[in-house]
């Protein structure tokens, strides 16, 4: 049973969640609003935008996924609230910050932070030891929190156990729930990264504060930004796939999923190379040695595949010619599955050498990462949030609106989303606020973009107010 605790802890961290959401979802509309030629914004004011919309959303569903996991797993091992409480406070602490270094300060270097762009100073001078103290704080914060669900998660299965080895060999006398094993694969990845970004920020301060007497090597400073950054992006999609094992059968009234042989191997791999997988976005950079670029391609296809096909098969499994319970919630887990495979195609392509000569930072790159965000893990989080929000208040599923939202999700995501690929396919540069008149289609893409991330929004909205009324009251609730 889960603690009262932990039922308004993560409350409060849906919330934020969804404000965050809309408001970064604002911004990223305002964007494609002004690519299309419909605003006028100065670059310096697109470009900090541009630099608060990743890191916020990245932030976001991170946390989202973490906190996800962080409730479900009271099911298995008792978890520590400090942690996650502390975890909570220091995010607040560094999501305020990074808001006002870059709409006050105007710091913006995206949300890649490519060295040596932050000394490069071009916004208020102290926007930049402000952003290294308050990407230290998240690491820090996370760090805590990710590490203290290992431990407790290690305080009852032994490393083998946890990582599911036993079912290896024939009949293994203990089981490890897919929950499990899944949660540990993706936070020791999520241990590893925020432990370079420690590291990465460490850096930069002793750059920042040696006045010139220490410079930190380029190639370094690019491989660590994105072994932190690469890979927190694609560790928070499997917070969320933790969460749609946990649940999506048992919403569909079905028996749980085991581990199998298959499963347990398939997730092993992904611990494997999804720590390599970085090194595709270094394709460009000639003077990294050419065996971490084959190393690069192979691993981009060996972290997702394995994973994407035991999932998919799964869901498949649960779903083929038998009769289960659909609620809005395996419905947003089902279409959430489908958004990852798509989005997934699109980062392999992307991730194919010989490929990315030609779509290198074009509008493919936000095409496919915002196929399984907005349409994969988004959902997979919202599915786990919806499903939170009725826990505790009433169960009655108002049939009507869910088909509403989802069929307004699907069309606002797939128009947008489309709007990306079409450009990335017509060679059109990514990360342009205005676009020289040679792009002819780039204009009316970002205006479709922008109308179907429109209508995207509006069941944003609808589940905002309804998630968000019946988190105020399990606040309010002494149960
Ligand atoms: C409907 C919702 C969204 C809209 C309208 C939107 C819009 C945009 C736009 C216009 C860009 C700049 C594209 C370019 O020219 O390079 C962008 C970049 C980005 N978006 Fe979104 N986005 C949305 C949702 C999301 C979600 C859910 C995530 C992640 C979970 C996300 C993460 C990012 C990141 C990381 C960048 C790169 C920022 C950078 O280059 O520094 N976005 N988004």
């Amino acid at each position: 049973m889960e603690s009262i605790k932990i039922k308004k802890i993560t409350s409060v961290w849906i919330i934020t969640v969804l404000v965050l959401f809309v408001a970064s979802i604002v911004l990223g509309i305002l964007m494609r609003l002004n690519q299309g030629g419909a605003l006028n914004q100065a670059p310096i004011n697109f470009y900090s935008n541009m630099t608060i919309h990743g890191l916020t959303m990245i932030g976001i569903w991170f946390v989202a996924g973490m906190a996800g996991i962080n409730f479900l797993m009271e099911r298995y091992v008792k978890t520590s609230y400090k942690a996650n409480l502390t975890a909570f406070i220091l995010t607040v602490i560094g999501v305020v910050m990074l808001w006002v270094i870059t709409l006050v300060g105007k710091f913006h270097v995206a949300w890649t932070f490519l060295y040596p762009m932050p000394f490069k100073i071009m916004w208020a001078k102290w926007a930049t030891p402000a952003f290294l103290v308050a990407m230290s704080i998240l690491s820090i914060g996370w760090l805590i929190w990710s590490i203290s669900m290992m431990t407790q998660i290690l305080k009852k299965y032994s490393i083998a156990q946890a990582f599911a080895w036993q079912h290896f060999t024939k009949d293994p006398s203990v089981k490890t729930p897919p929950f499990i094993l899944i949660s540990m694969i993706t936070l020791v990845g999520v241990i590893t990264c925020l432990f370079v970004a420690v590291v990465l920020m460490a850096l930069y301060f002793a750059e920042f504060l040696s006045k010139g007497s220490f410079v930190n090597d380029a190639l370094l400073m690019k491989n660590l930004t994105y072994f932190f950054g690469h890979t927190i992006a694609n560790e928070m999609l499997y917070l969320g796939l933790a969460v749609l094992y946990e649940l999506f059968a048992e919403v569909g009234g079905k028996a749980k999923w085991q581990t199998s042989w298959y499963v347990a191997l398939a997730w092993n791999f992904t611990l494997i190379f999804i720590l390599t997988a970085f090194f595709h976005h270094l394709y460009m950079d000639f003077v990294q040695p050419e065996g971490f670029q084959i190393i690069g391609q192979l691993a981009s296809y060996m972290a997702s595949l394995p994973a994407a096909a035991v999932t998919v098969f799964s869901v498949w499994v649960a779903v083929y010619r038998t009769k289960i319970k659909w609620s809005l919630t395996n419905l947003l887990f089902f279409i959430g599955v489908a958004g990852w495979v798509i989005g997934g195609f699109g980062a392999v392509i992307d991730a194919t050498i010989s490929n990315n000569v030609v779509l290198h930072n074009t509008l493919w790159v936000p095409a496919h990462f915002h196929s399984y965000n907005v349409m994969g893990n988004v959902l997979f989080s919202l599915a786990f949030f919806y499903w939170f929000s009725i826990q505790f208040t009433e169960k009655v599923v108002n049939e009507r609106l869910s088909k509403l939202v989802l069929s307004l999700l699907i069309i606002g995501g797939a128009g947008f989303l489309l709007a990306f690929y079409l450009g990335g396919a017509d060679s059109i540069p990514r990360r342009y606020s205005n676009y020289p008149a040679e792009f002819t289609s780039a204009k009316p893409l970002a205006l479709v973009g922008a109308a179907f991330a429109t209508v995207y929004l509006i069941p944003i909205l609808i589940l905002f107010v309804t998630i968000t009324k019946r988190c105020i009251k399990v606040l309010f609730s002494s149960r």
